[in-house]
């Protein structure tokens, strides 16, 4: 694609909401003037993790102030169950809890807070039994939300048993709570003839409409679910938004009045599904060099009590266990292990990231193991010609790993940094230094294979401007804007004249959750088809009215360029409906070439690889087992980008919040599985002061995509996120430099507390 003939696709615009965000003028659900007689609903949560209920007395909360109802399950009149697929979660509790802070009741009254306090009045007796919390609480009690799954190369365990050259171990790596800004709100508006109109903060606004529908008993289509923005998702608001928007839409159901749910900042952290925490054990065998031979792999993923999306996650887990590194024998085997606890769920990266901690940790213990730079060892591993097929199946075919790692050693001056950080932990007793260059390859595509599909809708009007409806979410990734800036494209028009209206089931219908970080690869696609065919039919219009030779047409600089003449996009598009041509189409997009089975572990899986690589240099403080990140380099891959300024963007975010899922963010559960760390005075996110004071951020000189995407554009949404584990891979060698040959002991997320922990292992006799 020759950028030079591009208007607007490829320029660093600003996101079309930046303005609005800084100023607080941006609308969210809570924005929303409130109609009069609007009632607010709370959730009604169980304080005991499982049991049996056996009885539940709400006449003290029915009549207090303010309270107009109180529903619970038997108030359904369709299905009780908000799950996105496999089933097993109820909207309200019936007979069995199953953990803590399911909801059991809610309360619909005037105010958010008489509601609220209302719920403290319940009377509730549950029968408890002892939870399994843990993964390994889990893995013992033999449970699981769905089968096991595996893949296999070779006879790995047999070769591993056999080999003269093996390391094995086990790591942790910790789950992590989505904290996005706007907690989980719906907010539901009746109609005439039993029609509702649900506004939620979801990434998946038809499936929101589906399961209200199921919920009230009604058909689809007597439902609109919209979402105008969400103030953060990162995978909370997959299949997790639903369960809100069901019973605010009960509760106007039942009262005949709008009503509005939003949940409290700790409810929330304690009832919606977080990543997925996973214990992984593994062994491989290699050559002297650290060439992996095989690798024998059990990855156990804590799901919860219930399915929720955990195949997909689990899947994806095993999908990236390679991260960037061919395994000539394998046996890489997931258990989706069921606990008593909230549902995990999607968050970024969609279990890719703990597939992919795995390899990353099996690369620096070699490198211990054989007293190498780490980076040397990646490299050796890395796909390449004749090792280039997948666990999986498919081949690499668009490998860039070795270039982009080759520049970004040499941009990061990363051996030279090596040499002296070696130099500064032999004088320096108690601060220990530690740098890690690490890749990442992470595959586009839904594996649910009938997710990738987008729809779109244009409308052309007569004064020239446009308004653009795509089947994606806004949820601040700035996918609106990359919709505008092609559709501005197609018609050679500012950006400034494409107006992106809130996403809604009725104008785009039957659309899959805004995720997998395709957003702009499907609804971008969708967007530009609906665009051509109207341009096509101004097109025909031109030449015929004009006598233009249809070839020297050109739509640039808000004008048609008729060849001798031209006219303004307006003027073209006015005489479109005066002489009865249609302004508006539809678009669709399905992506081509994808084959994965699942059942045969066989066919093409991903429709290519986002890569990059980072470069991170930590200190860390051997008594208080403080960290510092002191440099970040970054490089990454996003083929030709359709804005850079939103990618870059993109990048940074996703680094950040990588950094904190691996180094700051700790969910702790005690014994009868409560959430103790439900809040920020607890759970501990990045702020701007942990953003690495030296921050460098490249793009990969791309040629574009070679997979025929948008514009040639690769997805950015996620892949950055696993940037980070270049920032807990350098707290590893700063350990490792305390015993050399010893391999520290350090599972994720590398707190103080955890990395003291590892001090303390690496000063204690042995090896
Ligand atoms: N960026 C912001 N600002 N807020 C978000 O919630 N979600 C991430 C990523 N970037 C998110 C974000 C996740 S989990 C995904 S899958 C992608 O955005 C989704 O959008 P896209 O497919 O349009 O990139
Ligand atoms: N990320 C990656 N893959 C997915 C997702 C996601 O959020 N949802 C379904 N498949
Ligand atoms: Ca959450």
């Amino acid at each position: 694609m020759n950028k030079l003939t591009l208007q607007t696709v490829g320029k660093a615009i600003t996101h079309d909401s930046a303005e609005m965000h800084v100023s607080g003028s941006a609308h969210y659900i809570d924005d929303i003037a409130e109609p009069a007689g609007t009632l607010h609903v709370a959730p009604g949560l169980s304080d005991i993790a499982k049991g049996i209920l056996k009885s539940v007395n709400l006449e003290a909360v029915r009549s207090a102030p303010g309270v107009v109802a109180v529903l619970s399950a038997k108030d359904i009149p369709g299905k009780n169950d908000c799950s996105p697929g496999f089933g097993g979660d109820p909207i309200f509790a019936d007979k069995e809890i199953k953990f803590h802070g399911q909801v059991i009741f809610a309360v619909v009254a005037t105010s958010r807070d008489q509601a609220r306090r209302a719920t403290r009045l319940a009377r509730i007796e549950i029968e408890g039994e002892t939870p399994n919390v843990q993964v390994e609480d889990g893995i013992q009690s033999g449970e699981t939300v769905l089968d096991d799954y595996t893949f296999i190369r070779g006879d790995a365990p047999g070769l591993i048993e056999q080999a003269n050259s093996a390391i094995s171990g086990t790591i942790t790596v910790g789950g992590q709570e989505h904290f996005y800004l706007e907690t989980q709100i719906s907010f539901a508006v009746p109609g005439e003839n039993r029609t509702m109109k649900v506004y939620c903060s979801t990434q998946h606004p038809t499936e929101v409409q589906h399961l209200v529908a199921r919920t009230l008993g009604q058909p689809d289509a007597s439902i609109v679910c919209e979402c105008r923005r969400m103030g953060g998702g990162f995978g909370g608001k997959e299949s997790q938004a639903a369960q809100w928007a069901c019973i605010a839409a009960l509760a106007s159901r039942v009262t005949g009045l709008p009503a509005k749910m939003r949940l409290d900042r700790d409810d929330d952290m304690v009832v919606t599904g977080k990543r997925h925490d996973f214990l992984v054990e593994y062994s491989a065998s290699h050559d002297d060099k650290g060439v992996v031979e095989a690798i024998d792999l059990e990855l156990n993923g804590r799901c919860g009590h219930s399915a929720d999306v955990s195949l997909g996650i689990n899947d994806r887990a095993m999908f990236h266990s390679d991260n960037s590194y061919f395994y000539p024998n394998l046996r890489i085997h997931s258990r989706r292990i069921k606990t008593d606890t909230v549902s995990n769920t999607a968050f970024r990266g969609f279990g890719g990231p703990q597939g992919m901690v795995f390899a990353e940790r099996m690369m620096d213990q070699l490198a211990i193991k054989l007293g190498k730079d780490p980076l040397a060892i990646r490299k050796r591993n890395f796909y390449s010609k004749g090792r280039d097929v997948t666990p999986y199946g498919q081949k690499v075919r668009d490998n860039v790993i070795r270039q982009l790692v080759a520049e970004l050693e040499k941009s990061s001056d990363y051996k030279n940094r090596r040499r002296q950080i070696a130099k500064f932990n032999r004088k320096s007793r108690f601060l220990k230094k530690g740098i890690s260059l690490n890749p990442i390859k992470f595959g586009i595509a839904f594996t649910l294979m009938h997710l990738n599909q987008a729809g779109s809708l244009v409308h052309v009007y007569t004064d020239g401007s446009v308004q653009v409806n795509h089947g994606g979410t806004e949820m601040g990734q700035g996918l609106n804007l990359k919709v505008a800036q092609v559709v501005a494209e197609e018609f050679g028009i500012d950006v400034s004249q494409v107006q992106i209206t809130a996403t809604s089931t009725e104008k785009v219908p039957n659309t899959t959750p805004t995720a997998a970080s395709s957003g702009s690869d499907l609804n971008g696609m969708a967007s530009k088809k609906a665009a051509e065919k109207i341009k096509k039919r101004m097109v025909d219009l031109a030449a015929r009215l004009f006598q233009a030779d249809r070839k020297a047409i050109r739509f640039i600089n808000g004008k048609v360029e008729l060849g001798d003449r031209e006219i303004s996009f307006a003027e073209l598009a006015n005489q479109c409906f005066i002489e009865r041509v249609q302004l508006s189409a539809t678009g669709y997009y399905a992506t081509p070439k994808l084959t994965w089975e699942r059942e045969t572990v066989s066919g093409k899986a991903f429709l290519y690889f986002a890569y990059g690589a980072s470069c991170s240099e930590v200190t860390i403080d051997t008594l208080t087992g403080e960290m510092k990140v002191d440099r970040v380099d970054i490089l990454h891959d996003v083929g030709s980008s359709i804005n850079p300024a939103i990618d870059i963007g993109q990048i940074e975010g996703g680094f950040v919040q990588g950094m904190g899922w691996l180094t700051t963010e700790e969910l702790v559960y005690d014994s009868d599985g409560r959430l103790s760390t439900h809040a920020p005075s607890t759970y501990k996110i990045p702020t701007c002061s942990d953003v690495p004071a030296d921050f460098r951020t490249a793009l990969f000189a791309s040629k574009g995509n070679k997979a025929n995407t948008i514009y040639r554009s690769k997805a950015v949404g996620e892949p950055p996120l696993m940037l980070a584990l270049s920032v807990f891979s350098a707290i590893f060698h700063a350990l490792a430099s305390i015993n050399p040959g010893k391999v520290p002991d350090l599972d994720t997320p590398a707190t103080p507390e955890a990395i003291l922990r590892a001090v303390d292992g690496m000063n204690a006799t042995g090896k």
